[in-house]
């Protein structure tokens, strides 16, 4: 039952204000920072997972997502000026593992293949996954933060990181994981 009607979407009302928690300011600041590293970091991968792939359907997606990506970067350079702060990358290790095991996947499968198409969805869903969980976590705890126009920021790039996982789903479900599966 509710107990209080205060008019205000309640999902932005604000729990705390930036001088409350200086320390989940800070910490909220420094991930943002991680994730800056870690998208501008895909700007610079992504175009060698497209040069890898075959299928047109997958270098089709990649591609989309790249032009995304570069967005992701510009938005959160928005959310660093409504912070009042300097754009800064703080590097993210986790993103470069993710990467770096994208490579190792191109590295270990023929060029040509439907099972390095496969390899390179894999490693790419799991690269949406993490920018999925940062995107939520945030976004979630620009609300708790009384952050509403830094929550939509972060809000809009979560949605295109789940599209982007689905339809990189799509595209080994229904097609690239049956072709690799009849390859040798
Ligand atoms: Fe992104
Ligand atoms: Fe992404």
């Amino acid at each position: 039952m509710k107990t209080k009607e205060t008019g205000s979407d309640p999902k932005f009302a604000s729990k705390t204000t930036q001088q409350d928690s200086p320390a989940l300011n800070e910490l909220f600041k420094d991930s943002i920072a991680d994730l800056y590293w870690a998208e501008n970091h895909l700007v610079k991968s992504l175009p060698k997972m497209i040069s890898a792939a075959t299928a047109p359907e997958l270098i089709n997606a990649i591609e989309s997502h790249l032009e995304e990506t570069k967005n992701h970067v510009v938005r959160l350079e928005q959310i660093f000026e409504l912070l009042g702060e300097k754009a800064i990358a703080k590097k993210c290790d986790a993103m470069e593992g993710l990467t770096k095991e994208a490579e190792g996947i191109v590295e270990s499968t023929e060029p040509g293949t439907a099972t390095r198409d496969v390899g390179i969805i894999l490693a790419s869903q799991k690269v949406e996954h993490y920018e999925i969980a940062s995107y939520n976590g945030l976004y979630q705890l620009a609300i708790t933060l009384g952050l509403k126009d830094v929550a939509e920021i972060l809000e809009q790039t979560l949605a295109e990181e789940k599209l982007a996982d689905n339809k990189l789903g799509d595209i080994a479900e229904n097609e690239i994981n049956y072709k690799a599966a009849e390859e040798a």
